[in-house]
C-alpha cells in the first residue's frame, strides 16, 4: 500500500461555513486554525514527512481590508500558540510565499519559528503564504535567467531548483475543501503528477477522520506516471 510522502491542502470554505452561522468571515478563518491543528496531529500519527497547506493566496490581497488584516493577525498568534506543540512533537516549520508583501514585523516572526524548528524532523509544515502558482514560476524564472547569463548558457541546476518549494519533494496527494474543482493558482508546476482529492466539507469542519479517509483513497490510486501499467 503506497504511502504519500507529501500531502497538500487547498484549506477551502471558511467564509461560507462562517456565514452559515451567522458569524463574520474571519471568524471562520479563525476556526479553520483548529483543521489545521488536527491535520498537523493526524499527518504525524499517518507518518506523513510532509503537510504544505494554501493559506493566503497573492490573489487574496485583493479581500476587503478588514479580512486580511484578520488573516495576518491569526497568522501571527497561532505561531506564537503552535510552537510548543511543534517543538513538542519535532514538527518543522516552514512559510513559502512572496515574503516581502508582509509587513517586517511579521516576517520577522516567521524567520524567528523557521530557524527555531530548523532542525525538527518528523514533519515539516509548510504554510504556503502569500503564495500563487504562476508567481512562483516567474520568480524562478527571474533566477534562472540571471543563472544563465552568469554560465553563458543553461545552468546546470535543474529550472525547478529555483522554484520557491526547492528540496520539498511534489505533492503525492492534494486535497482541496470546500466543495470547488479548481486549482485556484495554486502550486502549479509541482502538482504535474499530483492525485487530487475533493469534498465538499467545509474546511473548519475538516478534521482527523476526513484527513484519514483522504489517505485510505490515495492507498488504493493506481499512478502511472504517464509509463505503461506492468
Ligand atoms: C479559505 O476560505 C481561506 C482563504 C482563502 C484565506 P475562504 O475565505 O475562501 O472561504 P469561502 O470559500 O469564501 O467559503
Ligand atoms: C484558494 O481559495 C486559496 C486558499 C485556500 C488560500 P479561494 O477561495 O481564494 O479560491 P477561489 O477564489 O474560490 O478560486
Ligand atoms: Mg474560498
Amino acid at each position: 500500500m503506497q504511502q504519500p510522502v507529501h500531502v497538500s491542502i487547498i484549506m477551502d470554505g471558511n467564509g461560507r461555513w462562517a456565514t452559515a452561522r451567522g458569524l463574520s468571515r474571519s471568524e471562520g478563518h479563525a476556526a479553520g486554525a483548529e483543521s489545521v491543528r488536527a491535520c498537523c496531529k493526524a499527518a504525524i500519527k499517518a507518518g506523513v514527512k510532509y503537510l504544505s497547506l494554501y493559506t493566503f493566496s497573492q490573489e487574496n490581497w485583493n479581500r476587503p481590508t478588514k479580512e486580511v488584516e484578520a488573516i495576518m493577525g491569526l497568522m501571527a498568534s497561532n505561531i506564537i500558540s503552535t510552537m510548543p506543540e511543534f517543538e513538542q512533537n519535532k514538527v518543522r516549520f516552514r512559510v513559502i510565499g512572496d515574503m516581502e508583501r508582509l509587513s517586517p514585523a511579521l516576517q520577522e516572526q516567521i524567520k524567528g519559528a523557521e530557524d527555531h524548528t530548523a532542525e525538527n524532523d518528523t514533519l515539516t509544515v509548510i504554510l504556503m503564504f502569500s503564495y500563487s502558482g504562476k508567481w512562483d514560476i516567474e520568480q524562478a524564472a527571474e533566477k534562472y535567467a540571471k543563472a544563465y547569463a552568469v554560465a553563458g548558457g543553461a545552468p546546470e541546476t535543474p529550472f525547478e531548483s529555483f522554484l520557491a518549494t526547492a528540496g520539498v519533494p511534489d505533492p503525492d496527494l492534494l486535497i482541496r475543501t470546500g466543495g470547488e474543482l479548481r486549482i485556484s493558482n495554486y502550486m502549479l508546476w509541482q502538482c504535474a503528477y499530483t492525485e487530487f482529492y475533493f469534498t465538499d466539507k467545509l474546511w473548519p469542519d475538516f478534521r482527523e477522520a476526513d484527513f484519514l479517509e483522504a489517505l485510505e483513497e490515495f492507498k488504493a490510486r493506481d499512478r502511472r506516471f504517464g509509463k505503461v501499467k506492468r
